[in-house]
């Protein structure tokens, strides 16, 4: 089973840490090619010491998914016999901005993969897409998304997901190709990029620096340890029925405003700022976020019930970890901070 498993978006957030779980703690025994392009969010330090420990087993090729002869060669010379697909321009602010390059990757790019895939069917056993739970759109105070949500996305980084993931289903239902699509909430932990809200308010709060809390901070997001997200794409890669799709969660509804006080709290309790000020004094709130989603949670009744998967981590150690894997890891804050990793790709890949 999966014996050349072709990975895109491995240098980002939950790529990084899917191939890192996959190779140092799963039963997976296979190979891993990575294909990434390496934009702003890409970063081959996320993978340090993989290429190393895993010579014969992990490789790497900066592609971009959009192009088709590249990602064709690959899947040729690597004999590809299943797909694990996470390239995507991830960030909603940045969607709002500029939702070009949203539009190009995860959908024309998702596209492409798809395409590929088809045109090698007779190897693929699987093709598995992640998304998120932003397609089905917003939550008043009560109720869950579950798989039959009907979709309903509010930004253009929702809607670009959402086209890839009625791509990826329209792919098993009109040619039989063999997929699962997961729709998970929101991912917190080690290497995610300082630009989404969990690492921005760790790294702002620690400086000293204000903490943008968007509108009145009642928004609410279900956090998930990114090492239970990884788990569960494993599980459902080896036993999720193909064709179906499989909700993701962490039970873990959290204000935004809560989550930034609590951030706040273990900060000031491992080091008090030069000044003694309490880090919640930092919260400035900003002007809201256009077409701001209020409230995400999901069931995953479907995936405990039918694979037995639930999350490992509670949120308060999850966050602890998280924290403290900043404070240790300053380099690595240096360098994506300053820019000098974009310099170092540049060097190295062109
Ligand atoms: P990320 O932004 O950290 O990483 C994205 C990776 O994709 C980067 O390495 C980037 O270089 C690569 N990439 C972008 N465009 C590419 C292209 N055209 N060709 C090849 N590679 C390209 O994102 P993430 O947070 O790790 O998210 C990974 C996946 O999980 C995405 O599909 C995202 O929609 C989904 N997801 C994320 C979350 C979350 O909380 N972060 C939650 C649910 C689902
Ligand atoms: P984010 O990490 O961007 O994830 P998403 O928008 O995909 O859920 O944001 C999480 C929540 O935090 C969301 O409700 C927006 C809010 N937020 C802020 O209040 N301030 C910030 O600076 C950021 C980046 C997010």
């Amino acid at each position: 089973m999966f014996k050349n498993l072709l990975v895109t978006g491995g240098c980002g957030f939950i790529g990084a840490n899917f191939i890192r779980y996959l190779l140092e703690d799963s039963d997976f025994t296979g190979r891993i090619i990575n294909i990434d392009k390496l934009t702003y969010a890409g970063n081959p330090e996320n993978l340090s010491g993989i290429e190393s420990s895993f010579p014969d087993r992990y490789l790497f090729a900066k592609i971009d998914i959009c192009n088709k002869d590249e990602v064709t060669k690959i899947f040729e010379n690597y004999q590809i016999d299943s797909v694990c697909h996470f390239a995507a321009e991830s960030h909603v602010d940045r969607s709002i901005v500029r939702p070009d390059t949203f539009i190009q990757t995860n959908i024309i790019g998702t596209f492409n993969l798809l395409e590929v895939a088809r045109n090698h069917m007779n190897n693929i056993q699987l093709f598995h897409h992640i998304s998120t739970d932003e397609v089905f759109g917003s939550l008043g105070k009560e109720g869950y998304f579950t798989e039959d949500t009907p979709y309903k996305p509010n930004s253009p980084y929702a809607s670009s997901k959402a086209a890839s993931d009625h791509l990826v289903r329209a792919y098993h239902k009109t040619y039989a190709m063999p997929i699962t699509i997961s729709n998970c909430s929101n991912n917190y932990g080690p290497y995610q990029f300082p630009e989404k809200m969990i690492p921005l308010m760790i790294l702002n709060a620690f400086d000293g620096n204000p903490l943008p809390v968007y509108g009145d901070g009642l928004n609410v997001r279900d956090w998930l340890y990114v090492r239970d997200h990884c788990t569960a794409i494993w599980m459902i890669m080896k036993k999720g029925i193909r064709g179906e799709t499989y909700n993701v969660g962490g039970s873990n509804e959290l204000e935004n405003i809560k989550l930034v006080k609590m951030i706040c709290d273990i900060l000031d309790e491992h080091k008090r700022l030069p000044d003694n000020h309490l880090r919640n004094e930092l919260v400035t709130f900003v002007t809201d976020r256009p077409g701001h989603d209020r409230r995400y949670a999901i069931d995953f009744s479907k995936l405990k019930s039918a694979l037995g998967w639930s999350p490992e981590e509670s949120f308060e150690s999850g966050i602890k970890k998280t924290i403290q894997w900043y404070l240790d890891n300053s380099d690595w804050i240096d360098r994506v901070k300053s820019g000098e990793y974009l310099s170092w790709v540049k060097e190295h890949y062109g």
